[in-house]
């Protein structure tokens, strides 16, 4: 919509009306637009959908959920060639489509799918719709180029949305905006009456999966290449996901904010008050690739779990199942290794709260109200180390330097054993610890303090007493 079609006083009424009315019917000029015809200098009233109020509603459950599961699948999955083979090997379209004509997944694949999130304590799963490949999963209207009306003759989306909820999972769909298979998929850069086409045909697809599946929880855009967010419409893309779907939540790069961040195969908190995911995989491939056997370990997942919760985030941990659907070995493993672990100490990462807290050599922290869940990977219990230097530090003593907030109470986690403290102006050392590791691969100490537990990590260096300089301390 131009300027001239939209004068102030109805840019106004329309803008006061949302709040009554809901979003039914109401258009806004793309924000890009506004700002490039000049628009009048009032502040626009958000969507409802972009207020705090409303984000903090539709965000709720996910902030609880902590981990979720994300699945690449597609023909690149058959390949076993990593999902960007197409484009990194130069493979031509013709010989590519090939791939949809044997791609035909057994029909219990996301059922175990959704099995294997639930055991790995994994809350949500979000899943590829359509990748850069073009392929489209679902029963669309828009191309023929889609698993139902190829060889594999099903709804593999709906496949997917049925298992989820039958495990009680959230739905996610992941949804790439850049498409190499598409005609228009390029030039539409360059060629306005193809990036119209593209556009429509774009809009159309997510409207297909916001109203053909019922209720979906998050749109998980992707890679907006080649075209920028007001190219896109992308403000009237997220407007119509959420006139279709109020409650759902929506990412970072269609070119807009939208809800969360997402870091993708780092760790990064993103600032307080903004929302963050982490996306990883657990070798070094989304898409199923058959020559990577990098695979992270449990132990490694479980650590990288709770360094998203304490910095507030999310860690959404990938599968690239085999083209016939089903998941790698090494990754269901993975997957249930971190889920038996999960299955004890889940309540330090559920519902956890961002902790200010930064990890120490051998452990990292999260924090549900004033408790502080001391999340140990190095057990500092009888180690050869230890052993010969019994004098200089106790066996089984671990301290949490600068810790500001006065500890009321510490307990093991898994066994409810009673943790033996002294507190001081510089540390907590918490004595009397049992010898050996009472969990793997993480042991928590849940630590109660007085109020919201808080580390200075300057404070140690800044107020230890020191000695003079030249003055012997023998
Ligand atoms: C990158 C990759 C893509 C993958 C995505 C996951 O954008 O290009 O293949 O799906 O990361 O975050």
């Amino acid at each position: 919509m131009t300027r001239d079609a939209f004068d102030r006083r109805t840019w106004l009424r329309r803008a006061a009306g949302l709040a009554g009315a809901g979003l039914a019917g109401w258009s806004q000029p793309a924000r890009g637009e506004w700002a490039e015809a000049g628009a009048p200098r009032i502040a626009a009233a958000p969507p409802v959908w972009d207020t705090a109020a409303d984000r903090e509603r539709r965000m709720r459950w996910w902030h609880a959920a902590r981990f979720g599961m994300f699945i690449h699948f597609g023909l690149y999955s058959l390949l076993g060639e990593h999902e960007w083979a197409m484009d990194r090997e130069g493979i031509p379209i013709p010989q590519y489509e090939r791939l949809a004509q044997h791609f035909n997944p057994h029909p219990h694949a996301a059922r175990a799918w959704a099995r294997l999130a639930r055991e790995a304590g994994q809350k949500y799963m979000v899943m590829t719709t359509k990748h850069h490949e073009g392929f489209c999963l679902w029963d669309t209207k828009l191309t023929n180029y889609c698993a139902p009306r190829q060889a594999c003759g099903r709804d593999l989306v709906r496949e997917y949305v049925d298992a989820a909820r039958a495990e009680g999972l959230r739905v996610g769909f992941y949804y790439s905006l850049m498409d190499w298979h598409h005609p228009d998929g390029y030039r539409c850069k360059s060629d306005p009456a193809a990036r119209r086409r593209f556009v429509e045909y774009t809009h159309g697809l997510i409207r297909e999966l916001m109203t053909q599946y019922g209720k979906i929880d998050v749109l998980w855009y992707d890679v907006h290449w080649p075209l920028n967010a007001r190219e896109w419409e992308s403000e009237k893309m997220n407007q119509m996901v959420f006139s279709l779907q109020p409650d759902i939540i929506v990412n970072n790069r269609n070119g807009l904010a939208g809800d969360f961040s997402t870091p993708e195969q780092h760790i990064q908190a993103a600032q307080s008050g903004r929302a963050w995911e982490t996306c990883m995989t657990i070798n070094d491939s989304w898409g199923y690739q058959r020559a990577d056997r990098d695979f992270k370990t449990p132990a490694t997942l479980v650590r990288n779990l709770i360094t998203c919760a304490g910095g507030g985030g999310n860690y959404l941990l990938n599968i690239g199942p085999r083209g016939d659907g089903s998941a790698p070995e090494p990754e269901a493993q993975a997957l249930r290794a971190v889920g038996r672990w999960m299955a004890r100490n889940g309540e330090t990462i559920y519902g956890s709260d961002r902790c200010n807290c930064k990890s120490t050599p051998f452990a990292s922290f999260t924090r549900k109200g004033n408790t502080l869940y001391v999340q140990v990977h190095s057990w500092p219990g009888r180690t050869p180390g230890s052993r010969w230097m019994p004098f200089f530090r106790p066996p089984a003593v671990a301290a949490i330097g600068g810790l500001r907030t006065k500890a009321l109470s510490a307990r093991v986690l898994k066994t409810g054993q009673k943790v033996a403290f002294r507190q001081d102006d510089l540390s907590v050392q918490l004595t009397g610890l049992p010898a050996h590791a009472p969990d793997a691969p993480v042991s928590v100490i849940a630590v109660e303090c007085a109020g919201e537990p808080r580390i200075d990590p300057l404070y140690v260096r800044e107020h230890r007493q020191r000695y003079k300089v030249g003055v012997s301390w023998s």
